[in-house]
């Protein structure tokens, strides 16, 4: 599949399902591995970007597996995951509620929860600004969110060796593990990502007016993050 023929619209939302369902069981091992365990301490560095108080209610949003859920509650929050994989959700081992739904509907009133997460998934919605509005819509006043993505470095030694990792390596070891095809989409779906910075302006037209991103690790991965005005 060439970057050209990616998917799009009710035909990307049902790849995206299929597919993690289908790689679920896998899915934290292959994770571990091709990141060299790195997507732990990122995960951890989203969460501390929402510093809010202990106790207080934080959306997971496709939540996958639940390792951002857990890592959620081990530091005092409250978390609620959210999914549509039905094989992801039964492949977690996070001891907190889970809910299967579209991260585009959520099933949250207005208003309603202080804090939002999301990991390595922006690349994976449908429509992007309709994440940000709905995230905007159940995101009380002063709530915070933290969105944990996948990055590009910019240097050109970087970015080359970076994609040689990411298009020749990752589907190897996804090969190995677990699929192939689909360990060889997931490097591919980063063409559905805006830059930083694109990303930045949608969030503070979507309501987090300081909404900035931080790169980690070099710059494979990002973290945006912002309060809701
Ligand atoms: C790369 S996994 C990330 C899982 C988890 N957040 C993590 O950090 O490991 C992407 C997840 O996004 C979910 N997903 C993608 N689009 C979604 C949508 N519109 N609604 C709900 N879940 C969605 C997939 O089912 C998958 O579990």
């Amino acid at each position: 599949m060439n970057d050209e023929d990616l998917p799009h619209g009710e035909e990307k939302a049902r790849r995206v399902r299929d597919l993690f369902d289908a790689i679920a069981g896998r899915y934290d091992l292959v994770n571990r591995v091709m990141t060299f365990g790195m997507d732990v301490g990122w995960r951890r560095r989203a969460i501390r970007e929402l510093r809010l108080p202990g106790g207080t209610l934080v959306a997971d949003l496709a939540c996958g597996t639940g390792d951002l859920c857990r890592e959620l509650a081990r530091d005092g929050y409250r978390p609620l995951g959210f999914d549509f994989s039905f094989g992801m959700l039964v492949a977690a081992t996070a001891d907190v509620p889970l809910v299967q739904a579209d991260v585009l509907r959520l099933p949250l009133p207005d208003r309603s929860i202080d804090g939002a997460t999301c990991g390595f998934a922006l690349r994976n919605v449908v429509d992007l600004g309709a994440l940000f509005a709905e995230i905007a819509r159940v995101v009380r006043p002063g709530g915070r969110i933290s969105l944990l993505e996948a990055s590009q470095p910019d240097g050109p030694v970087m970015r080359a060796g970076h994609a040689v990792y990411f298009r020749r390596v990752v589907p190897m070891i996804g090969g190995l593990l677990s699929d192939r095809e689909a360990y060889a989409y997931l490097p591919k779906s980063m063409a559905y990502l805006p830059p930083t910075a694109v990303i930045v302006a949608a969030l503070r037209d979507a309501g987090f007016p300081n909404a900035n991103g931080v790169q980690l690790s070099g710059g494979i991965a990002q973290v945006l993050a912002g309060t809701r005005a």
